[in-house]
């Protein structure tokens, strides 16, 4: 693998202890994959932010690594962390969870880290643009940003993100190349789509069915960005796809290679099976919107149907702390907050203890929530349309 001086320098140890033994990580990856080169990024995205999931281990080693004054060379934004940063104690989040959640967050920010935690921070401040290389970890973001932007990143773990954060730089290999981001599949929508869990159970289908591979889908009339985020997310959660293409709305879906595609169908009963699918439960204890974090419009969306009503039930809309700003100014939380409801910034139903809060069935309309919250959260969940499910609580 070709290295520049600059580069050769840090491997030498002449830009200290930490850029040493997180650029040996980025050679040693890109060894493995088959780089040619390094490449300069423009962004980052680090996950492993909650400290449900990276406990004490992964606090103490960011503190470590704060210690030593490490600082980030790009813009780099978190992946949600476990609880509300603000309003958590209002909330019920534990106080020694919430104790050691603000360690981690100390210690990014020391890093020079945004301390901002979102899994949508294409709606948040961090937007790439096309073909621009990142580095994103969190598998809904990596797949928009390379599907509905036409950016390019790999699903970076953890550690590598951090790597590439500190470094500048990411190896060259896997979706950075052309040739990496051609379709395996034709997915053939013959449904009607009209709920972002519609598509999230589309996702749902497809992503157990082509596992890691790339599909092009035909037959999706219309798809807003909520919907083509749904999409993308249940996808990379029933399976591992990075990267999709959508015939006339996504920017490398004219271009790419369509010849010898296996096809696979998907028809209206496919997609109400999927429904019933990823239902284990009867009746929420709350309802938790938002996965991915939810954008301005699905949060008009839920004030609207709110205002003026009374939950009897809670019901939660996660986002980033941008867009709850955003939806302060405009009233749309004072609307749902009367109803009971909350918009909760920084976190999210999967990364949030919501089993030691006492819930125990969640009503979700995202196939990825839906997929992930029994093995995560041991939550039963009701997988339905926003409608549907914010009609229960009333
Ligand atoms: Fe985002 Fe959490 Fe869903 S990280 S994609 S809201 S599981």
């Amino acid at each position: 693998m070709y290295l520049n001086r600059e580069e050769e320098k840090i491997l030498d140890g002449e830009k200290g202890e930490v850029p040493e033994r997180l650029f040996r990580l980025l050679v040693r990856l890109g060894e493995i994959y088959g780089a040619d080169k390094m490449i300069p990024i423009g962004s980052v995205q680090v996950a492993g932010v909650s400290y449900k999931s990276i406990g004490d281990p992964g606090t103490e080693f960011l503190e470590d690594m704060a210690s030593k004054n490490t600082k980030v060379k790009v813009l780099t934004y978190l992946n949600p962390a476990g609880m509300d940063l603000e309003n958590w104690e209002n909330l019920g989040f534990p106080k020694d969870f919430a104790k050691n959640q603000l360690r981690i967050m100390n210690a990014f920010k020391k890093m020079g880290i945004v301390v901002t935690s979102t899994c949508t921070p294409y709606l948040a401040g961090n937007l790439p643009r096309f073909r621009e290389h990142i580095a994103w970890s969190e598998s809904s973001a990596v797949s928009f940003s390379n599907s509905v932007i036409g950016a390019r990143t790999n699903r970076e773990g953890g550690p590598s993100a951090l790597a590439a954060a500190i470094c500048g730089v990411t190896p060259n290999y896997g979706l950075h190349l052309w040739e990496n981001r051609q379709p395996d599949y034709k997915i053939k929508v013959e449904a009607d789509l009209e709920f972002n869990s519609d598509f999230g159970a589309l996702g749902h289908i497809v992503g157990k069915e082509v596992k890691n591979k790339i599909p092009y889908y035909t037959g999706i009339k219309n798809g807003d960005t909520d919907q083509l985020k749904s999409l993308g997310a249940a996808m990379a959660a029933s399976g591992a796809v990075a990267i999709y293409h959508v015939e006339n709305l996504t920017p490398e879906a004219d271009n790419v290679k369509k010849t010898n595609l296996e096809t696979i169908t998907v028809e209206q009963k496919d997609i109400d099976n999927a429904y019933e699918e990823l239902s284990s439960g009867k009746k929420p204890d709350i309802v938790i919107l938002g996965c991915p974090h939810a954008s301005l419009k699905e949060i008009a969306r839920l004030a609207d149907k709110v205002k003026g009503k009374k939950l009897k039930k809670p019901v939660w809309i996660c986002t980033s702390r941008m867009v709850k700003e955003a939806a302060e100014r405009m009233g749309y939380n004072d609307t749902i907050v009367k109803a009971g409801g909350n918009i909760v910034a920084d976190t999210c139903m999967v990364v949030s203890p919501i089993e030691q809060m006492g819930y125990k069935t969640t009503g979700v309309n995202s196939g990825k929530a839906a997929n992930y919250l029994p093995g995560f959260c041991k939550q039963k969940v009701c997988f339905n349309n926003i409608d549907k499910l914010v009609e229960g609580q009333l």
